[in-house]
């Protein structure tokens, strides 16, 4: 969990709102098969940033939401859904290291780690089920939405046809729709108008790409005590993303090595390595961040639908905290 300082750059005046929902996502997952609760503990006690519900509850409050409680069982509804998919997540990725701790499937085994992200997803809609039917539409349409990233994205995989539209599409339906149905549910709850919550669901989707951009650009420059995950670990599986995307265009050499590197099933670290420093010296790392920043800028042209208040300045210093983040 991240300190409550107020220096912090992820501290948005919503700390007791978020203790709230740490609590909630605690209690929940309590269980009479201890492995569900263990293993669903294991990805929610390693702390994570929580944007999902810091966009929830935000949206929410700007727009005058005073029902604290509720809000906070929906956004715990959005942490649960991505704890899930975190862990199938490192299923299909391959990945061994999360929020620094073992993945769970390394930790628990693929058996039960398929099913504690099952449970959690069921937990989730537990949760946010008992809402009315835009709510349970909105929260089911990002489910589906990130399924439907992550088999776009599996189509690329060892491929050298992904485009820049393509990365975009997997980056929106993956990571960017899930950010969206916080803000819309956040919006709707509090009573917003129809043009507000537009407003926050666009600013949701421009954030959530942005957020996707720098995940990837982390992905080669990261340091992995910060990250709390394996750097590398895109070009290691098999997938262009944007900034390696971007490196092909550079010169032959950078084209070669990562298309030949995305090719290989296991490629060894070495050579993986040698490849993502390629990509980092051709430029390509602040071509990926300057796209950042477009959907950074982006995401912050529509809070002009807000009155300004603690928490409609805390939505736009969260797009600050998303292009500068280092975890
Ligand atoms: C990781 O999400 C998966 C992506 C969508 C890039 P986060 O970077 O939000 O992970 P935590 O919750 O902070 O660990
Ligand atoms: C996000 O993409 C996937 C999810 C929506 C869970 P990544 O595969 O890049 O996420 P990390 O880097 O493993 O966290
Ligand atoms: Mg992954
Ligand atoms: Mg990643």
């Amino acid at each position: 969990m991240r300190s409550a300082m107020t220096t912090d750059p992820w501290d948005f005046g919503i700390n007791r709102e978020l203790q709230m929902v740490e609590k909630k996502l605690r209690d929940i997952v309590k269980s009479r098969e201890p492995v569900l609760t263990d293993a669903s503990l294991h990805v929610i006690e390693a702390g994570g940033k929580r944007i999902r519900p810091t966009v929830t509850i935000l949206a929410y409050k700007a727009l005058g939401g005073d029902d604290t409680q509720k809000i906070v069982d929906v956004a715990a509804a959005f942490e649960l859904i991505h704890s899930a998919t975190l862990i199938h997540d490192d299923i299909n990725d391959g990945g061994s290291t999360r929020r620094g701790r073992q993945t769970v499937y390394k930790k628990y085994g693929l058996h039960d780690a398929i099913v504690t992200g099952d449970f959690l997803f069921v937990k989730a809609f537990g949760l946010a089920g008992v809402f009315d039917k835009v709510v349970v539409q909105t929260a089911s349409n990002a489910c589906a939405a990130l399924a439907e990233g992550e088999v776009l994205q599996n189509k690329f995989r060892h491929k050298k046809n992904l485009t820049v539209d393509a990365y975009l599409e997997v980056a929106e339906r993956k990571t960017a729709q899930p950010i969206h149905a916080g803000a819309v549910v956040g919006a709707y709850l509090a009573g917003g108008s129809s043009d507000q919550i537009q407003a926050l669901g666009k600013y949701g989707l421009d954030l959530g790409i942005a957020f996707q951009i720098v995940d990837d650009i982390l992905d080669f420059t990261g340091d992995e005590k910060k990250t709390g995950k394996m750097v590398g670990n895109d070009l290691r599986e098999g997938h262009l993303t944007l900034p390696s995307l971007l490196a092909i265009k550079s010169s032959d050499e950078v084209r070669e090595c990562v298309l030949g590197l995305i090719s290989q099933t296991e490629p060894p670290m070495a050579s993986v390595k040698d490849c993502a420093k390629l990509v980092v010296k051709s430029g390509a790392i602040e071509k990926a961040k300057g796209m950042g920043e477009y959907y950074g800028m982006e995401a912050l042209g529509h809070l002009g639908c807000l009155t300004s208040s603690k928490y409609s300045s805390s939505l736009r210093s969260l797009v600050q905290a998303v292009l500068e983040r280092d975890s």
